[in-house]
């Protein structure tokens, strides 16, 4: 076990040392460990290993050295007890409902999720008993009213996804908590550099690996942090059961990933409130949302829950769907893309892609148009980011 103890250093730090298991060869950069299973030097340890009176690995779908290394250092940099990765964020956020839900249970979610979060909360789980409403999630008194008996958990995400609304983590958790429910807290958006949900008051927070953390658009990842209590009542069994496993070869990507998330992310919201600016200057624009400007409708509620604007800035362009497209046709720096949090910029049109299976209608009620576009800021030069965009915007 490594000597570094976590509790003594900042999150820059921690992100480079913290949770490293090293070898008998003493190596420097964290190990990968690809193995599916291990072997014992006697029966009665493998038994003492299936009790849990021996504390190691036992088989890499419920863990795994350098998966290991990836949960601790992401449970040292959130501030949280305990961590699980899977396999996406997807198999992140399905874990952290379904286990701790069962039939008869009610869920209340923020319409504003990621398409796949609101098929998980809208779709799949009615589909094994388990009720949900989606409410305005930036409005408490729509919390409040939702909640019933057999509610047991809140998700949300903030900033959502696309249309960078804010939403009151500290207040909403009050409420789950009076209402005896759980609150999961998807932070993709935020990044765990930018917002910390368990500080907050959440119960559990949830990532896709796969963007900030990677960054580099190479791996999917997902990751569940929470108390202890919570992750052994709720997410350990449900994992190692069903199997949502991260690779080794992922997990040892993502610790790389981390390594540099501070450096990343500090570039990354300096070039998208940069970029903010200069769409927000330009006539073809039409809106530009950014949690830290000062016209975006929570600003102050940002700046008082996050460390920085965010990585993302989304803006409608005049002239629909057909000048949206031009626009992102004609940039050349920055990529269409539905990815999010990359090294890369990267744009994306989210009423054809992320939340192509909704219709107009539902659409219009989460705030997306057809002219509306979400812009990913990756680390390049932040001038040159602008250009493209001053190009591109001459075709709108
Ligand atoms: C807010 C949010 N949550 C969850 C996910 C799912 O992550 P993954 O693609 O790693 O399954 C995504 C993106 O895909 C996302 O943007």
């Amino acid at each position: 076990m490594s000597a570094f103890q976590p509790d003594a250093y900042r999150p820059e730090t921690r992100l480079v040392h913290a949770g490293i298991l090293r070898s008998q060869f003493g190596e420097n950069c964290e190990a990968m460990f690809v193995t599916q299973g291990y072997v014992y030097d006697s029966a009665e340890q493998c038994e003492a290993r299936f009790t849990g009176a021996d504390p190691g690995f036992q088989y890499s779908r419920f863990s795994n050295p350098t998966v290991a290394m990836f949960e601790r250092r992401m449970a040292e940099l959130e501030g949280a007890e305990a961590a699980r990765a899977t396999a996406s964020g997807m198999a992140a956020v399905t874990a952290s409902l379904m286990g701790q839900l069962k039939a008869g249970d009610h869920v209340v979610a923020a319409r504003a999720l990621f398409g796949s979060c609101r098929y998980v909360i809208e779709e799949l789980l009615p589909r094994f008993g388990v009720a949900s409403t989606l409410v305005d999630g930036t409005s408490l008194e729509d919390w409040r009213a939702a909640v019933r008996p057999e509610t047991k958990a809140f998700f949300l995400e903030s900033p959502t996804n696309p249309t960078l609304e804010i939403l009151d983590i500290e207040a909403i958790a009050a409420i789950a908590r009076g209402a005896g429910a759980s609150l999961v807290v998807d932070n993709v958006f935020a990044t765990p550099m930018l917002q910390s949900p368990l500080a907050l008051g959440a119960t559990c927070v949830v990532y896709s690996a796969t963007k900030h953390i990677d960054g580099q658009g190479r791996c999917l990842g997902g990751v569940i942090l929470a108390s202890e209590k919570f992750i052994s009542d709720h997410i350990h069994t449900f994992l190692r059961q069903t199997g949502p496993a991260l690779s080794p070869f992922n997990a040892w990507t993502m610790l790389k990933g981390l390594e540099t998330l501070s450096l990343r992310v500090d570039k990354q919201v300096a070039n998208a409130g940069l970029v903010a600016d200069a769409l927000a200057s330009h006539p073809a624009v039409e809106r530009v949302l950014y949690p830290f400007r000062h016209n975006h409708p929570q600003a102050e509620l940002a700046r008082r829950q996050m460390k920085g604007g965010g990585t993302l800035v989304t803006f409608t362009v005049r002239g629909g769907k057909a000048a949206a497209f031009r626009v992102a046709n004609r940039l050349r720096v920055v990529r269409i893309s539905n990815n999010l949090g990359d090294s890369k910029s990267l744009v994306t049109h989210p009423s054809t892609t992320t939340h192509q299976r909704f219709n107009e209608d539902q659409r219009q009620g989460m705030g997306i148009s057809q002219g509306m576009l979400r812009f990913s800021a990756g680390i390049e030069d932040a001038e040159d980011l602008a250009e493209d965009f001053a190009q591109a915007l001459t075709a709108a």
